[in-house]
């Protein structure tokens, strides 16, 4: 395990996690569980710079958790936890606060899109959350990073400040590398195609969620808006037949081609229905585990408490070196 390469990488308990979240991002992490020390987080505190009700961010990150392990992630295997247990993630985070320019932090789209979105909530920890989302990533010395397209940017930023924070105090931080599968890193909108399929999306008919029911899948994706060229072509024109087929192949293992030979002279009814099965059948194994997991709320309290325990070690170790590097006095203890 030790000489393992490291991964981190997280998800917000900001609501219900889609087929977005699980295509782009928990899919891979379980592909990737064998072959590194994997670091898999809940980060509440990410979540909270957006208003939470207080019951329902609880129940949600308990609900991401069993998520995660009912996608395949081996809680033996990986390390998961929850962000606000481990405290150095907050404190490393006003550390790097320090050497992050305002130029850099104004440049993020994430945030620029959602201070467009509601000027009212703005606040300085949406500003500074790309910064608490490097802390996440540097304490551990990750090597990789399985995201999906949308944290690109906030991943460069990481990549930034582990080198700045290196050639300023010496070498501290690993520099990770981002990890972005090539099918499905952008899932998008079931009803705006070219914008990416969201949580926090008002419409719910935007969006499939991890656990959903059959016909409430089979229904959003008859809805799910396409064009009226009539043809199963995965084409830049045609963007929402483009998200179906990148869902379906994701989900099937047909190519792309594959796929739009089979529909060929069929029209679009055939098509979505398919695709609406393909979604069904691919979530249903996770649905089903997800909901055991649910019974057992003990069981996934011992995988939280093991999680921060494993990861306060890892994580203590470089929040140590940084202070120190910083040029802060180490407590004395009496
Ligand atoms: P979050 O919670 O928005 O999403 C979790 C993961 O899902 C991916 N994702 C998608 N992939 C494809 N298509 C989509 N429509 C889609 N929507 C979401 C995201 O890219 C992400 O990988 N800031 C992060 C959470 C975070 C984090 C970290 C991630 C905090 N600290 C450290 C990695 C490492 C976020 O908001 O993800």
């Amino acid at each position: 395990m030790e000489d393992k390469k490291i991964i981190f990488s997280g998800a917000q308990p900001s609501g219900k996690l889609t087929l977005g979240n699980y295509i782009g991002a928990l899919k891979n992490w379980v592909a990737l569980q064998d072959e590194y020390n994997c670091y898999y987080c809940i980060v509440d505190l990410h979540a909270i710079t957006v208003p939470q009700e207080p019951k329902d961010l609880r129940k949600n990150s308990l609900e991401v958790l069993a998520k995660y392990i009912a996608s395949g992630i081996d809680p033996e295997k990986n390390t998961l936890f929850i962000q606000s247990h481990v405290s150095a993630h907050t404190e490393l985070s006003w550390v790097l606060n320090t050497i992050s320019s305002m130029g850099e932090l104004n440049r993020m789209t994430q945030f620029k899109e959602k201070s467009k979105k509601s000027e009212a909530n703005l606040n300085a920890a949406l500003y500074t959350y790309p910064v608490l989302m490097a802390s996440d990533i540097l304490l551990y010395q990750t090597d990789l990073v399985p995201v999906g397209e949308d944290q690109k940017q906030h991943l460069e930023l990481a990549r930034n400040l582990a080198q700045r924070f290196n050639t300023r105090y010496s070498e501290t931080f690993k520099v990770p590398e981002p990890y972005i599968a090539k099918v499905g890193a952008r899932i998008m909108s079931l009803q705006e195609p070219t914008k990416k399929m969201s949580k926090s999306d008002e419409n719910e008919n935007a969006y499939i969620g991890m656990i959903e029911t059959a016909d409430s899948i089979r229904r959003k994706v008859k809805r799910a808006v396409t064009d009226s060229i009539g043809i199963v072509k995965y084409s830049d024109e045609q963007p929402g037949v483009k998200n179906l087929i990148n869902i379906y192949s994701n989900l099937s293992g047909k190519s792309i081609e594959e796929i739009e030979n089979m529909y060929e002279g069929k029209g679009y009814g055939v098509f979505k229905d398919d695709t609406a099965e393909v979604i069904v059948e691919g979530l249903r194994p996770v649905r089903e585990k997800y909901e055991d997991l649910l019974k057992n709320k003990d069981y996934l309290e011992t995988i939280y408490a093991q999680g921060a325990d494993k990861a306060e070690r890892a994580a203590i170790k470089t929040l140590r070196k940084v202070y120190k590097k910083v040029g802060l006095i180490p407590r004395k203890f009496i």
